[in-house]
């Protein structure tokens, strides 16, 4: 039976850390750390987690400003409004939360974000840094991904972890993380995507098994060998009329099926869900702290 990954009280474990360390360095060297995040228009899953960053932040002890604009908000405005944020001392991380509407070129804006404040690790500039190992900031889902192999003391060193999907939030990231001649990664990594063909040829062989698809219940038991690891990074919603809201949360893997086969494994919701804003507040208390570059 799988050892079950704890994503949610791993999550609530550094989060606690981040409120101690933040008190700390308020009391000893006067920093606040700061969030600024830009939400542009309506769309009611952003409006969700743009609210839980900012309930995130205020329970870590953080200066939080969420500035919400209409969809008719000019790619000039939100280019000037990430200015002013690159140049106010009192914040540390910026964020853009994506998508942005049509007449916005997303690439422009994440490009506007200075380097040093890009919290989402999404700035070519940090992208560049993680696949050439230097130190920036690591997109938090991906970050959160190998602090849970950390804290559950997964050592990947010489395994074959298999990523399926090639994202540049999810994918990419952790595959370029895993191969990285350091702790908790040196491993051989292997990504397959919509173009692989017969991805089982391909998922049989891990050790480990990073799921970032977007499709429910992808991966079933015969997809996998016995004693994988399995990371399941997907959510998706799916009919479920035993429910009240007629819907539930599943992750890319058949949880079900290929727990008894897993030597350990993450839930859906409750594993790498949460990791991603515990991952933010440490992105940004580490900005305020000066730990990044
Ligand atoms: N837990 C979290 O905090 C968190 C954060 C981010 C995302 N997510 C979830 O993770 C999932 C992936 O997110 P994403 O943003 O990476 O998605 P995405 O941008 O849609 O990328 C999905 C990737 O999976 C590949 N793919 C899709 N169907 C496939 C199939 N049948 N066989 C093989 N590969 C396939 C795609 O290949 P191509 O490149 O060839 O199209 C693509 O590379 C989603 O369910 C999302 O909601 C969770």
């Amino acid at each position: 039976m799988a050892y079950i990954i704890d994503g949610k009280s791993i999550a609530e474990q550094i989060r606690l850390e981040v409120k101690s360390n933040t008190e700390v360095l308020i009391s000893e060297r006067g920093i606040k750390p700061g969030l600024a995040v830009l939400l542009v228009g309506e769309n009611a899953a952003s409006q969700v987690y743009v609210r839980s960053k900012e309930k995130a932040c205020l329970e870590a002890g953080f200066h939080s400003i969420v500035l919400r604009m209409p969809d008719t908000v000019s790619e000039n405005e939100v280019l000037n409004i990430i200015s002013t944020w690159n140049n106010d001392n009192a914040i540390h991380g910026i964020l853009v939360q994506l998508p942005l509407p049509k007449h916005i070129n997303e690439m422009k804006a994440l490009l506007a974000i200075s380097p040093q404040k890009d919290v989402d690790g999404f700035h070519p500039e940090n992208v560049g840094r993680l696949v050439i190992g230097l130190p920036g900031f690591v997109p938090c889902t991906p970050a959160g991904i190998v602090e849970l192999f950390k804290r559950s003391k997964i050592d990947l060193a010489g395994k074959h972890v298999v990523v399926i999907g090639r994202s540049n939030i999810v994918g990419k990231p952790i595959a370029n993380l895993l191969y990285q001649k350091k702790p908790y990664a040196n491993a051989v990594v292997t990504i397959c995507h919509t173009g692989t063909g017969d991805i089982r040829k391909f998922t049989k062989q891990a050790d480990v098994l990073i799921a970032a698809i977007g499709v429910a219940h992808r991966i079933g038991a015969d997809d996998v060998k016995d004693g994988v690891v399995v990371i399941d990074v997907g959510m998706n919603r799916i009919a479920d009329l035993s429910t009240k809201s007629g819907t539930r949360l599943v992750g890319d893997v058949d949880y079900d099926s290929v727990m008894p086969k897993a030597s350990a494994i993450t839930p859906v919701p409750k594993g790498v869900g949460p990791m991603t804003i515990a991952m933010l507040l440490e992105n940004t208390y580490r900005s305020a702290a000066g730990e990044v570059f």
